[in-house]
């Protein structure tokens, strides 16, 4: 935590308060009296007492209100911590409470581009003079809060003072608050010091946090890439299936109203719905003819094995069902367990059709790929029996929506899916585009 430097230069000498003003004022008068002359010391001895509680009393009533003005402002920054997504947010978030904390002050939060040394202002709406390059790299190499008064214009024009204080997230820095006070407005006191220390080790903490929840995200994808890549080379028949599969049980969870939570577990659900297909023998899984019924047993092992797979990552628990009922039938006759209609968890009803969609669009070792029209007449074919019927219903309506009037569409939909195969994060942006036009 940076350490608060109290102490600002310049400050005028503190005027006496008006009740001691009056002490002096008797004092002198009493001194001037025959024999007033011990009467008075005694006097100045008990005016000097008086100084020194009215001072004591004025520094705690600043500081009161001071750690007051600090917890509303931690209060309410951890009231509104549920909006904030990204570190981004979080930085905008709190440079929002100090503009209201320090009003009349400009609040910048300004970073150093990469491998760049210049500072740059994340809202671009400050001036960046040397002379403040100069004070944030001394105050972000000394880790403390600094008030300078800076030389006619060299903060900027009407700039009379600087507050500046590094944002770290653990040892790394982030960026620095830069507040500049304007002429005409109140001094920064050590009471504003505290309550800006108090904020950017709050927003470094939280970002830091935001951190390590975002490298824990990536270890859990790469480790599910690897599981699904996996499978993938396991049949070149199926290369790509499982990804697809995510993509557009994701569209139609999307769809159906869940939340960005339920989309991930989906999508991670659809992922590794196949997952099981690593321990099917390669006679049975590459078989180009029709399967015996014992091959056939073997081959719907896989929902299971799937689900003894995943269920050894205790973080992707929510994604089971999907995993392990995605070959159950509407009407009761699919397996491993046979459940009908709504006894079929809503994951792995949302799985299946976009499973069913992806087979039949995709080319099989047995027939060519469909065109996704006559997919999507044989899922409706299905509706009731295999796949339910009302989110038949709306999957159709949502691909035919995509679809219908763009002959280019549909190729750019299955290049999209196979880009997320290669690369997680276009998923991510996709995922914010669709939060922000309220798909
Ligand atoms: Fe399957
Ligand atoms: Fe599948």
């Amino acid at each position: 935590m940076p350490s608060t430097t109290a102490t600002k230069p310049n400050s005028p000498p503190a005027e006496p308060a008006a009740p001691m003003r009056e002490l002096e004022a008797i004092g002198l008068e009493v001194a001037q009296l025959p024999g007033g002359q011990e009467a008075a010391a005694r006097l100045a001895h008990l005016a000097g007492r008086v100084e020194r509680f009215v001072a004591e009393h004025e520094g705690m009533a600043e500081e009161l209100l001071s750690v007051y003005e600090q917890l509303g402002a931690v209060f309410e920054v951890t009231r509104r911590l549920p909006e904030v997504h990204n570190e981004a947010q979080v930085i905008e978030l709190f440079r929002e409470r100090l503009r209201r904390s320090f009003a009349g002050r400009r609040v910048s939060m300004v970073r150093q581009r990469p491998g760049e040394r210049v500072w740059v202002d994340r809202a671009e709406d400050l001036q960046i003079t040397p002379w403040l390059a100069e004070l944030i790299e001394q105050v972000c190499a000394q880790g403390a809060v600094r008030v300078e008064t800076p030389p006619t214009g060299a903060a900027g024009p009407q700039v009379v003072e600087v507050m500046v204080a590094p944002v770290r997230a653990g040892n790394t820095l982030v960026c620095a608050a830069v507040l500049s006070r304007p002429q005409g407005t109140a001094e920064f006191r050590a009471c504003d010091m505290n309550l800006l220390e108090t904020l950017i080790a709050f927003c470094g903490d939280l970002i830091r946090n935001h951190r390590l929840v975002h490298e824990l995200r990536e270890t859990s994808i790469a480790m599910v890439r690897t599981l699904v890549t996996t499978v993938d080379q396991k049949d070149e028949y199926t290369s790509g299936h499982s990804v697809r599969v995510g993509y557009y049980a994701r569209l139609l969870g999307a769809r159906v109203g869940l939340n960005q939570n339920e989309l991930q577990t989906l999508e991670w659900s659809a992922l590794l719905h196949d997952i099981g297909k690593i321990g099917i023998r390669d006679d049975v899984l590459k078989k180009k003819g029709k399967l015996t019924p014992e091959e056939l047993a073997h081959m719907r092992e896989h929902p299971t094995r799937s689900f003894k797979v995943v269920q050894a990552v205790p973080q992707l628990a929510g994604a089971l069902d999907g995993v392990l009922h995605h070959h159950e039938h509407y009407d009761g006759g699919g397996y491993p367990l046979g459940l009908k209609g709504d006894e079929i968890p809503l994951q792995a009803r949302l799985i299946q059709i976009a499973d069913i969609f992806d087979a039949l669009t995709s080319t099989r070792s047995y027939r060519g790929a469909y065109d996704w029209r006559k997919a999507l007449d044989i899922l409706a074919e299905e509706a009731g029996t295999t796949v339910d019927p009302h989110l038949q219903g709306v999957f159709a309506a949502l691909i035919r929506e995509r679809l219908e009037h763009d002959e280019g569409a549909w190729r750019a939909m299955l290049e999209r899916a196979e880009r997320l195969r290669h690369n997680w994060e276009e998923e991510e942006e996709e995922e914010h585009r669709c939060e922000y036009q309220g798909a």
